[in-house]
């Protein structure tokens, strides 16, 4: 009878085994996002109304597995127009849901709906969504978390729990309002009021009767935190007090785990840290503040979120938390150096391209325009890719591409170097022209073709770094140096064994890096600088990639429902 019921058992388990790797197939997913103006009470009591999703700050978090699929239906019920980005998510031939405004859709407009059909691949960890309209981003954005799949495990103990941690900027003001105003003044938006770690500005601001962001652990428990840099236009440093971060993947993409005391992580990046609950019971602080190396810094300030013990006793701990000064370049770069790809069997296999068929030499500027009806000076800010600066049409690039019939929109002539080589990173470039072409111009790249970019900063304006981004594609970023890009000696020092697999790079302030990707993603796919600021000048670009020979590697047909509607269209 023992033996049977044994037997039984053991069938039972056989039975459930193989069902369980049956159905261990993707998922479908149905999310609904209501866009629209929230009261959010902050900083001295002020109230003040926010565009959010579902009424909440940051907005709802998708969780789902690799290699589901996720509709999201976004119900504009705001004042204006806008899209959603999920941010990272590459889209394999599905450009249509990608979401950056007068790219690859015209804006969902007030009182209607447009579902998007989000695809994953090979996306595992951490990544976000947000808007992808003027400046409205500041308010409507939340994490995608995507977990192992069901036969699936970390390539790391399994961490007891998880916790999003989102970096954000706080204006006092409306995003809409910000940019509107500054955009027909031609100036710049002011750096943002405040910071908060998941919608909370902490305690250390002028009466700061906020609540703070606190994290509840329980001793010996390890937490993976999946960190969002969701910031308007600052790099950001965090640490926690007393705790040690130990990195385990970047931009949905598992590296070489490292322990270090703080993360250096730039708009757009997503990490995921783990930290044990290893000390004494007791409060710790967390802490954030922004890493700056450009002539016209971000507000330094500090702020703070408490990680919080269970059953701790007495109020929070004295220990201070210490971060690197907001100005910091070797902090930020010992991090950012550390990190590396990882070859564990979870990732991607590795596929770095070494014979490269399209090179890109991108320079990147900040720039002045004349402006007629600028009612402060006769020019504005601007910014710009190869000296052209992006300027948004009025029909999305997709829709152009896509029905040959609309001409007009964009054109194919991006150049692919600079068209003035000048010392970039040179110290007086005060007698340099600092005017800049507008256009809509796009890259266009065969299908399956190994392509290079070098992204090159300049002093040219304020100079600093740069989060150059990437739609459609994770790249490998296999190189970074200071000065100019040598072409010829430089190629000498990439890292082709374990560059990091990322969709979101930092360009230092005085230097270059460069990435690879083999372009096969058919699509539409903006590239730009994560910075609000920079992007909104025009420091944005299009790479287009044709349609392979075969369905499997063409552009998926627009959804049955139709796009939304361009105006004049
Ligand atoms: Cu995170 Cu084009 O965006
Ligand atoms: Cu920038």
């Amino acid at each position: 009878m023992g033996l049977l019921k044994q037997d039984l058992v053991l069938w039972l388990l056989g039975v459930l085994f193989l069902s369980n790797l049956l159905l261990c197939r993707a998922d479908v997913h149905y999310y609904d996002f209501f866009v629209r103006e929230t009261n959010f009470t902050s900083l001295c009591n002020t109230t003040k109304s926010m565009l959010v999703v579902n009424d909440s700050y940051p907005g709802p978090e998708i969780r789902v597995h690799r290699q589901d699929t996720v509709y999201v239906n976004v119900h504009n019920q705001g004042n204006y127009g806008l899209t959603i980005h999920w941010h990272g998510v590459k889209q394999p031939r599905n450009p249509w849901s990608d979401g950056p405004e007068f790219v690859t859709q015209c804006p969902i407009q007030p009182g209607t709906n447009f579902t998007y059909e989000v695809i994953l691949s090979d996306e595992i960890g951490t990544l976000w969504w947000h808007a992808h309209s003027d400046w409205t981003r500041g308010s409507v954005h939340g994490a995608f978390v995507i977990l192992p799949a069901e036969n699936e495990t970390y390539p790391f103990p399994t961490p007891d729990a998880d916790q999003t941690i989102i970096l954000q900027s706080w204006y006092n003001r409306d995003y809409k309002e910000l940019i509107d105003e500054a955009t027909s003044n031609g100036t710049a938006v002011a750096p943002a009021d405040a910071y908060a770690i998941n919608g909370h500005l902490g305690d250390t601001y002028a009466c700061a009767n906020e609540t703070l962001f606190r994290m509840q652990v329980d001793y010996q428990k390890t937490y993976l935190l999946r960190i969002i840099n969701a910031a308007m236009n600052e790099q950001k440093f965090f640490a926690i007090a007393n705790h040690r971060l130990t990195v385990v993947a970047q931009d949905a993409s598992y590296v070489q785990i490292f322990t270090n005391d703080y993360i250096m992580i730039s708009p757009g990046q997503t990490m995921d840290v783990l930290v044990c609950a290893n000390q004494n019971m007791g409060q710790y602080y967390m802490a954030t503040r922004p890493f700056s190396d450009s002539a016209a810094p971000p507000r330094n300030n500090i702020t703070r979120g408490v990680l919080q013990y269970t059953n701790s006793v007495g109020g929070l701990n004295a220990s201070l938390v210490t971060l690197p000064a907001m100005t910091d370049l070797d902090a930020a770069a010992n991090f950012t150096r550390r990190i590396k790809n990882s070859n564990v069997t979870q990732n991607p296999p590795m596929k770095v391209p070494m014979d490269i068929d399209r090179r890109v030499y991108v320079a990147i500027a900040t720039n002045t325009l004349p402006c007629d009806n600028c009612p402060i000076q006769p020019t504005r800010l601007a910014a710009s890719l190869n000296n052209v600066s992006f300027d948004f049409p009025q029909i999305d690039v997709l829709q152009a591409y896509y029905n040959r019939s609309i001409s007009g929109v964009f054109t194919e002539d991006f150049p692919l170097q600079p068209p003035v080589f000048y010392n970039f990173t040179g110290d007086d470039l005060t007698g340099l022209n600092r005017n800049a072409d507008l256009g809509t111009k796009a890259v266009v790249l065969n299908y399956g073709e190994a392509v290079e970019i070098v992204l090159q900063t300049t002093q040219l304006g304020a100079g600093g770094s740069h989060p150059m981004h990437l739609h459609g594609f994770s790249f490998y970023w296999v190189g970074t140096g200071s000065g100019n890009f040598n072409n010829v000696t430089d190629p000498s020092s990439y890292n082709l064994v374990d560059p990091p697999l990322i969709n979101t790079v930092h360009v230092p302030a005085r230097g270059w890096v460069a990435v690879r990707f083999f372009a096969t993603n058919p699509g539409v796919w903006f590239m730009h600088c994560h910075f609000e600021r920079h992007s909104s000048w025009g420091m944005d670009t299009v790479f287009i990639v044709k349609n392979g020979t075969t369905v499997d590697t063409s552009i998926l047909p627009p959804p049955a429902s139709g796009m939304p509607r361009c105006s004049g269209t």
